[in-house]
């Protein structure tokens, strides 16, 4: 389904983070819905390097783009001289950001503000230089334990990977102040949906329940967990936000999630339902209190109003939508 009326003949499209999560979604769905535009992943993809908490340096995987057919890079978005050919060999008409360390728990602050931060700024510079509109991944990490629902101008980040999210943010105001270009940043909530595998266990709870109950284990929830409550959006809204956002009435920075919050309980329920199974829930101590959003909401009546966003997908339909994938996964990678 197409979300903007331009067919995007001779338009050139950069999406960094291509092979991963969102990014590939995003390739994929330009690939089928805008087949005239010309596509160019960058990414890092995976290596074995890993970060002190064990976790991949990088997620970015293959197999996250078996059927697309437009250009890659394997690349560091940190190499000043791959950004300097990007600049002279390609005219980019739409920058679609998505690289990042997005590992919520990752402790190297100083590799976390220079990619996340720094290497954002070089690319905002190759915007400004190709006259390329900016559409870029913030986070709701932006806003640690705010209130919610959680608004734009109450941050309160509480990891360096929110800091760095809101640093972007920052960077992100001042560029709409001093240039041209249209900047938009999109606050994604908990995003969950086909192609979130291979970020292993930051992978969303959707996709890790799912596969507890297709290996028969019963499922492990933390106490109370009727009541931790987040604001789960699914990828296909993150996608429609990021096409409306190629279009959006002014720069500015939007959240993206459904402006409800579901419990953790409800996804596994729904998930029960879904794939017909009455396992009991275990119920364990949650080692987090005291660090732990236990309530995230996305306030998006600025979202609707810029950018004519309107989620599609309560979790009811974003599960059901998913869970063909969640067991495709589960046979051809898990078992
Ligand atoms: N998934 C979520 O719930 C969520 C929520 C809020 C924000 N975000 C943000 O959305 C964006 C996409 O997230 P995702 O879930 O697809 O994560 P992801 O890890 O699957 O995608 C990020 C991609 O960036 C690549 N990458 C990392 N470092 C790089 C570098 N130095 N140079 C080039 N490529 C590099 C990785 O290989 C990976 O493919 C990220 O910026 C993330 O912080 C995601």
């Amino acid at each position: 389904m197409r979300y903007i009326e331009d067919d995007l003949t001779n338009k050139t499209i950069l999406i960094t983070g291509g092979a991963g999560f969102i990014g590939s979604n995003l390739a994929l769905y330009f690939q089928e819905n805008h087949p005239a535009a010309k596509i160019v992943v960058l990414d890092s993809f995976r290596s074995g390097e890993t970060l002190s908490n064990g976790n991949l340096k990088s997620f970015g995987h293959f197999k996250n783009l078996i059927g697309f057919r437009g250009e890659i890079i394997s690349g560091d978005i940190n190499d000043k001289d791959l950004l300097l050919d990007l600049e002279i060999n390609y005219k980019f008409d739409y920058i679609f950001h998505e690289a990042a360390i997005s590992d919520t728990t990752a402790l190297e602050q100083d590799l976390m503000i220079k990619t996340n931060v720094n290497a954002y700024k070089d690319l905002l510079d190759l915007a400004v230089a190709h006259d390329a509109n900016m559409i870029y991944a913030s986070s709701a990490a932006t806003y640690g334990n705010a209130e919610s629902p959680q608004r734009v101008g109450r941050e309160a980040p509480n990891n360096v990977y929110g800091f760095s999210k809101l640093s972007m943010d920052n960077l992100s105001r001042q560029y709409m102040e001093t240039s041209d270009i249209s900047i938009v940043g999109l606050r994604y909530f908990n995003v969950y949906g086909a192609g979130e595998y291979f970020k292993n266990s930051t992978a969303s709870m959707i996709l890790q329940f799912g596969h507890q109950l297709l290996s028969g284990k019963n499922p492990r929830l933390f106490e109370n967990s009727d009541k931790i409550l987040r604001d789960f959006i699914y990828v296909g809204d993150i996608i429609q936000a990021n096409i409306k956002a190629m279009k959006p009435k002014e720069s500015g920075i939007y959240n993206v999630g459904t402006g409800k919050a579901r419990s953790f309980q409800d996804i596994v329920d729904i998930l029960q339902k879904e794939l017909g199974t009455s396992f009991e829930c275990e119920y364990i101590p949650n080692p987090f209190i005291g660090s732990y959003q236990f309530h995230t909401e996305a306030d998006i009546t600025t979202t609707k109003e810029a950018l004519g966003y309107e989620p599609a997908y309560e979790m009811e339909d974003g599960i059901k939508a998913y869970v063909g994938e969640i067991k495709r996964i589960y046979e051809s990678e898990v078992k």
